[in-house]
């Protein structure tokens, strides 16, 4: 039963007043803005890997999956799909880096001509037991962004999907997916100042439990591509995501194709 819309109105201002209820009821809550990466690791940042996040995430990304399979992907899972077919390559050999509950191995095979012979990982052993158990025939490991347990270029193309911005230790994450990819590295729907800005970091609530997200300055952003080896050779924008009412700046997502021996 649909409530009535003064009705639906009075509840989202109750929900959003209480902070038990808002962190409980909606996706993502109680943005602050942190002094920089030194704030970013003092504070609670735990959230990915709790169980209970795994099982709140999993439950927002349904309906997400059903309109895929349904032939109505949204625009950032078109998107990483192109930025996956801009590379030329036939059926690539990819590692997908903070693979959360695993979705993008079904997403790629519905979306990539050809699709992409597949492997996951992620830091949070219970992403990873998610993601064996909704695709018991793919291949998950658990490892750290940082370091990644692979032997140099041992994967066509490192993808990395909304997890970049999780990693308060980024530029380690960028110099490994470069170390481990052999053609090119996918950094998918990225928050990105759209004026030249310094990095932000904010510590924000996802699926009821805390977690460190960055808004990246575009220019820090590709001098430390640069420096790990990568060009910059193709971007998309992606989703939309305003924190501006945190940072006091406007910034969108972005995907990067960058090639590798840059
Ligand atoms: C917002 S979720 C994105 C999941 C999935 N890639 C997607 O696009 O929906 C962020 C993911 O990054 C993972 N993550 C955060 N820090 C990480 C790290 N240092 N190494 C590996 N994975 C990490 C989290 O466990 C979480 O699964």
């Amino acid at each position: 039963m649909k409530l009535p819309k003064t009705a639906r109105s009075i509840a989202g201002k109750l929900i959003r007043s209480i902070p038990v209820l808002r962190r409980q009821i909606l996706f993502s809550t109680d943005y602050r803005r942190l002094a920089g990466a030194e704030e970013a690791r003092a504070v609670a940042s735990q959230g990915w890997l709790t169980a209970r996040t795994v099982k709140r995430q999993d439950r927002a990304y349904k309906t997400l999956i059903e309109d895929a399979r349904a032939g109505e992907p949204r625009i950032d899972l078109r998107v990483a799909a192109y930025a996956v077919q801009a590379t030329g390559l036939a059926a690539p050999n990819l590692l997908d880096v903070g693979c959360g509950s695993g979705y993008y191995s079904e997403i790629f095979a519905i979306l990539v001509p050809g699709g992409v012979r597949y492997t996951g990982t992620d830091y949070s052993e219970a992403m990873i037991d998610r993601a064996r158990a909704h695709y018991p025939a793919g291949t998950f490991g658990v490892a750290d962004a940082t370091r990644l347990p692979y032997p140099d270029g041992a994967f066509d193309i490192v993808f990395n999907g909304v997890s970049l911005m999780h990693i308060i230790d980024y530029a380690a994450a960028i110099r490994e997916a470069a170390r481990v990819a052999s053609r090119f590295c996918i950094f998918h729907s990225v928050p990105m100042f759209d004026a030249d800005h310094p990095t932000a970091f904010l510590q924000k609530y996802a699926y009821g439990a805390p977690v460190v997200e960055a808004v990246f300055g575009r220019e820090e952003l590709l001098t430390i591509c640069n420096e790990a080896g990568l060009r910059l050779v193709r971007e998309w924008p992606s989703i939309a995501y305003d924190v501006s009412a945190v940072t006091g700046q406007a910034s969108s997502t972005r995907t990067w194709l960058l090639a590798t021996g840059g």
